[in-house]
């Protein structure tokens, strides 16, 4: 593809969203990176809240957490470039482990992965012996491997559900936790550290969560909504599960990243707000041109945004950031991930 036919593609898709200079210049990166992935032989992954002139250029697969861990696993290129934070990276690795994955940004972090360690999951199980434990997949390739199954936005329920348990252990999420606990009519508890080994059996749980927070749903609140309303009152308020129950309550409708992209071009209303990372309005704006998204955009995913067309294009030049994920933790966090995928063929 040369680079007036990106830029035009950018610019039939993007002109309302993103100034022409910045187009023809975002155009010029993107043929540079179109060529390098061919020469490669490399695949792009690129998460929903990637920016719009990458979104819209690049990518071979765009989707929220899920469907990108189905394409990694299904991929037959040598190299995995995943433009999205490292615990997606290290999923892929973990689903395609002969591959090269590359992650364009050297930390790429999410503050959900940071939350947890495989230690923490450990001791929770000593606490709370054979009680099945899911993890969000907002986590690292450790503390996927300590767990049974893991989970996303849009199967977590579904998951709790595939247990079959009257209790589970579901991490790190706080709000998630909640919400799912909601979804599933399980009562969820926050226990307090006990010493290894001890168990209070007095507590009454169906659900134990983490203190877990995402740093950008966690900020959402409903006096923003009551606001959006005031002001728009024919607005449609959409919510990531990662926001506080109250904030999804108060919302119209809450799903993963794509469902919120699905809810958007299926519904006829005008206006819509999103409770998630703002680069993702502009990513639905650009395909729904006579559709207004409102967005928060003094709330950003500082992780996410790491990820730029500039570094897409500097990983496949020096070949880098490289995922590594040491076998014998790769094979025991397979067989959770693997697991979820399996439950949520059939969506
Ligand atoms: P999705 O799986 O819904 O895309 O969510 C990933 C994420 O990190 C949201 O903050
Ligand atoms: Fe992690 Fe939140 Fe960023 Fe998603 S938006 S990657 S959960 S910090």
């Amino acid at each position: 593809m040369t680079t007036q036919t990106i830029y035009e593609h950018l610019k039939n898709k993007l002109s309302q969203v993103v100034p022409d200079f910045e187009l023809r210049y975002k155009a010029e990166i993107a043929e540079e990176i179109l060529r390098l992935k061919k020469e490669k032989n490399a695949v792009i992954l690129a998460h929903n809240y990637m920016e719009p002139a990458l979104f819209y250029s690049v990518p071979d697969f765009v989707g929220d957490s899920l469907e990108l861990s189905r394409k990694a696993a299904a991929c037959e290129q040598d190299v995995i470039v995943f433009c999205g934070v490292r615990f997606m990276a290290e999923t892929a690795k973990i689903l395609s482990p002969d591959k090269t994955v590359l992650l364009p940004a050297k930390k790429a972090g999410c503050s959900l992965a940071a939350s947890i360690t495989a230690e923490d999951v450990r001791n929770l199980k000593k606490q709370f012996p054979g009680v099945p434990v899911v993890t969000y997949v907002n986590t690292y390739a450790d503390v996927k491997a300590e767990c049974d199954i893991c989970c996303t936005s849009s199967n977590a329920a579904a998951v709790v559900e595939s247990l079959g348990t009257d209790t589970v252990i579901f991490l790190p999420d706080e709000y998630l936790a909640k919400n799912t606990a909601k979804e599933t009519g399980k009562h969820i508890i926050f226990p307090t550290r006990m010493p290894p080994n001890q168990f209070d059996s007095s507590l009454d749980y169906q659900m134990i969560g983490w203190h877990g927070r995402c740093e950008v749903h966690e900020q959402f609140t409903v006096e923003d909504i009551d606001n959006a309303r005031r002001q728009f009152p024919d607005v449609l308020v959409l919510a990531h599960p990662e926001c506080s129950p109250e904030v999804v309550e108060a919302s119209d409708y809450s799903g993963s990243t794509t469902a919120m992209v699905h809810y958007v071009k299926n519904h006829k209303a005008d206006k819509y707000l999103i409770l998630t990372e703002c680069a993702m309005g502009d990513n639905i704006a650009a395909e729904n041109p006579d559709k207004e998204m409102l967005r928060m955009c003094s709330i950003r995913c500082p992780h996410m945004n790491e990820i730029t067309l500039e570094d897409t294009r500097d990983a496949l030049i020096h070949n880098r950031y490289v995922i590594d994920v040491p076998e014998d933790i790769r094979k025991r966090a397979y067989r959770s991930v693997k697991r979820m995928i399996e439950i949520s063929a059939k969506d």
